[in-house]
């Protein structure tokens, strides 16, 4: 949501910037822009849509400088036009600033700002901290004055800020928003929302903490708290791989992202599993272990697909740890006045770690007592920072807007922490050590569905005109149902609806005809004769079906317009497999509509305003 990046060393700013605009573009992609200054002199471009129309602004334009700044815009405030891209500036043009996040009490400081002479020419918040700045910078250097201003500033951010009255410095802060420092060189520094901007540059990272301003100059870095007294702070190695950033001849991450879906499962699981004692090995919940076994209740906080996975990580953990489980959206939780004591547990499931809304529930968990647990994919974001303890999904890097191989990933950690917690609770070595060995099998079957890619694709691109679907599952593979639908609409723009296989009689099934498509999750589980005869239902009212089933089923063939198979496995584990035609039939419905997958329209990858 939004990224910004500031560049402070010897080499010209201009390509670093832009290269890691690229690179953050998953995070939003509606207008970008950026500030070089060369001395006192300062040049800024700002352009609507892709960042290739920023590109293309600035390919003959002469921007030598080494410091700037650059941003990538997903719009909060204000439409996405040259107006409103980022950076903003002040009266005098002397400041200029880059932002993500939201400036809540924005519209009260704009007021008094005109009233002291202020005028603004863009609809944004962001605008409103330039112009503050300034009245503070009239006085004092720009560390004290962006300081200054952020005290009186209400919401959330991550900024980076340069003045052409002190041309060879970066002060960058950060409140709720992520922000991390790259360590080039001694006078050679790197501040971005995301360490892929990072990367290429250095390996040697600071994640700067909420409430952190940090002042980069080409004789160093300094990194203080609000009222600039300097802290402490830890200089990482990230160990990411960088080709695990770059499509690799795939056409879009996505696709790229589903491919890897077994190795992802397997990078789950390398070293957590003790398959002959039946036992997972997570060490941050060891740590809690006896805390953990005393808990009387698990509240699962997420969004979007991460809370799917939380909804499938409910079924397990109450079939195999028989503790009561509620899933919640981040953004309910956060608002009413949950029930939470310290014998009850809430997790939290993010790729990003930086989902302002699970950020704000995870923090609201903290303040009332609970142990409060995380399964996070980004390495030191804040959620992983935040929380008592936590499992990483180590899915590697996801750059496809549409989440696929975190929701994999999270599935399987998920499964890992019912066997650690279930073995606490009276699960048998027996069933423990099944869960262990049908876990380690799940790489190679996932194998054989991603060999059936063409014929998704065939089936795909058959359906590519339908208007409406319905997407429809039942127990481990309702939560499935819903995150195939959210698939599809969020890249292909078809409207798309999940639901439980039970509840289409309810009311949805009145909706069908020939021309509304049913996808119907119906593997050989606990509830399958029952799925079934919601699929009967479904035909006798002329519903297609594209059924997704077992492997040797065949009483399907006869009742299904179209079947793709996947092979058996234990039934808490059939959505790690019942998934990827989910994700693949989307894929291709979305390539047929010649969609723009990686970058959907309206969405960002990490959303981090409220
Ligand atoms: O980074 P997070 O896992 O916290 O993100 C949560 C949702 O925003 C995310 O899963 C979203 O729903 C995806 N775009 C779905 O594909």
């Amino acid at each position: 949501m939004c990224g910004i990046i500031g560049y402070i060393g010897q080499k010209d700013a201009k390509p670093i910037i832009m290269d890691g605009l690229k690179r953050m573009e998953y995070r939003g992609y509606d207008s970008a822009g950026l500030a070089i200054l060369n001395g006192k002199s300062v040049k800024m471009h700002k352009k609507a849509g892709k960042l290739v129309n920023l590109q293309n602004e600035i390919t003959d334009k002469d921007l030598a400088g080494s410091v700037g700044i650059g941003h990538i815009r997903w719009a909060t405030h204000g439409a996405p036009t040259d107006e409103n891209a980022h950076p903003h500036t002040d009266s005098a043009e002397e400041i200029y600033i880059n932002h993500n996040g939201i400036i809540e009490n924005y519209l009260t400081l704009k007021k008094a700002l005109e009233e002291k002479g202020h005028e603004f020419y863009s609809e944004t918040d962001t605008e409103v901290l330039a112009h503050l700045i300034e009245e503070y910078h009239k006085e004092v250097n720009l560390e004290k004055a962006v300081a200054a201003a952020l005290k009186d500033v209400v919401g959330a951010y991550g900024i980076a800020v340069v003045s052409t009255k002190e041309p060879k410095k970066i002060v960058a802060a950060r409140l709720g928003s992520p922000l991390v420092l790259g360590i080039v060189n001694d006078g050679e520094y790197i501040v971005a929302s995301d360490v892929s901007a990072i990367m290429p540059h250095t390996r040697e990272v600071v994640y700067l903490q909420d409430g952190e301003i940090c002042t980069l100059t080409p004789e160093g870095y300094t990194i203080t708290n609000l009222t600039l007294e300097e802290v402490d702070h830890t200089i990482e190695q990230v160990d990411w791989d960088v080709s695990k950033v770059q499509k690799q001849g795939y056409p879009h991450f996505m696709l790229k992202e589903i491919m890897e879906q077994g190795d992802v499962v397997h990078d789950a699981i390398r070293g957590r599993l003790r398959p002959e004692e039946g036992l997972a090995h997570l060490r941050g919940f060891i740590e809690h272990a006896d805390r953990l076994k005393n808990i009387d209740r698990l509240i699962i906080v997420a969004m979007g697909t991460a809370m799917y996975a939380g909804m499938v990580g409910e079924y397990m953990l109450e079939e195999y740890a028989g503790i009561p489980v509620e899933v919640e959206s981040a953004t309910e939780f956060r608002y009413r006045k949950p029930v939470i004591d310290e014998r009850t547990a809430v997790l939290a499931i993010s790729q990003s770690g930086e989902t302002a809304d699970t950020i704000a529930a995870v923090r609201e968990a903290k303040l009332k007592g609970a142990l409060v647990l995380g399964v996070v994919n980004v390495v030191g974001s804040t959620i992983a920072r935040d929380v008592d303890a936590g499992a990483y999904s180590h899915a590697g890097p996801e750059i496809g807007v549409a989440s696929t191989k975190a929701f994999i990933s999270q599935v399987t950690v998920l499964a890992l922490i019912t066997l650690f917690m279930g073995r606490q609770r009276g699960m048998s070595v027996v069933t423990g050590q099944r869960i262990a060995k049908e876990l380690m099998e799940l790489p190679e079957k996932i194998e054989t569905i991603l060999k059936q890619t063409d014929a998704i694709k065939e089936i795909a691109e058959r359906y590519a005109d339908s208007r409406d679907f319905f997407f429809i599952g039942r127990k481990y593979n309702y939560p499935i149902a819903m995150e195939g639908a959210l698939k599809l609409k969020e890249i292909s723009y078809i409207h798309a609806e999940g639901y439980g296989a039970g509840d289409m009689k309810h009311g949805p099934i009145a909706l069908i005809d020939e021309d509304f498509p049913t996808v119907a999750l119906v593997p050989q589980d606990s509830v399958y004769e029952k799925t079934l005869s919601s699929i009967q239902e479904l035909k006798a009212r002329s519903g297609k079906i594209i059924a997704v089933a077992t492997e040797g089923d065949t009483a399907i063939d006869s009742i299904a317009d179209d079947v793709i198979y996947i092979p058996k496995t234990l039934e808490m584990l059939t959505p790690i497999l019942s998934v990827i035609p989910m994700q693949l039939f989307a894929y291709y419905v979305a390539a047929k509509l010649d969609r723009d997958i990686d970058q959907p329209r309206n969405l960002a990858k990490s959303v981090t305003v409220e």
